[in-house]
């Protein structure tokens, strides 16, 4: 795959287009048109958004927000064009966004991806009932991200149960991006 650059970007642009085009296809659910532009909008004003671009053409997009003060961030969102996953554009978004988000002052990243399509083990039981038992056995049954940001070193923190429905958790990730100097 040729190269492409990690760069932010502003609302009056053509990428600005396809990254409201990319939430509403990868969340359809969550994301009418109107709401998927908005949505970018208020992160680019108020968080770290970066996109990764071929030329012109975007691959992928990542967003943070800070939501303790500056030192905890929301990541949210993070999609990859469906033509180039598995590529490891998603981990160099990743490294991109921690990278800028320490420089803002963050000393964790954390994250909720949902489990709402019986996608991990989690799903297979109710989590009111022994919840760290089950995340600690937790298996991935089919192509869940949860094992992409292990892969990116994010650790599984939680769970909220039920918040998609029942049986249908939000899996709660974080990672420490900065360290104390000593
Ligand atoms: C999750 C997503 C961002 C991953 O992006 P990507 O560019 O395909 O990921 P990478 O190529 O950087 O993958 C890095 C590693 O994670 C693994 N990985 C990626 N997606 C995975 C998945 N869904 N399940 C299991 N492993 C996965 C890769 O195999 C790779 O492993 P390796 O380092 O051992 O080779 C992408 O699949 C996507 O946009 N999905 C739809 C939106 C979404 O689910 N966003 C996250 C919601 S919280």
């Amino acid at each position: 795959m040729s190269t492409y650059d990690i760069v932010s970007i502003p609302k009056s642009s053509l990428v600005f287009e396809q990254t409201v085009a990319l939430l509403e296809e990868s969340w359809p659910h969550c994301y009418p048109e109107k709401v998927a532009r908005q949505t970018m909008e208020q992160l680019i004003e108020t968080g770290i958004f970066l996109v990764a671009l071929q030329g012109s053409v975007l691959l992928g997009m990542i967003g943070a927000q800070p939501q303790y003060g500056k030192t905890g961030w929301e990541l949210h969102p993070l999609a990859v064009d469906v033509n180039h996953r598995f590529k490891g554009i998603g981990k160099a978004l990743v490294k991109a966004l921690e990278h800028a988000v320490s420089n803002a002052g963050g000393i964790v990243m954390y994250l909720g991806t949902d489990d709402a399509f019986d996608q991990t083990s989690l799903a297979d039981s109710d989590l009111f009932d022994r919840p760290f038992e089950k995340i600690k056995a937790i298996k991935n049954k089919a192509n869940h991200p949860y094992t992409f940001y292990e892969k990116c070193g994010y650790t599984i923190v939680g769970v909220i149960p039920d918040a998609n429905g029942f049986h249908r958790p939000d899996i709660i990730m974080a990672k420490r991006i900065a360290f104390q100097s000593s």
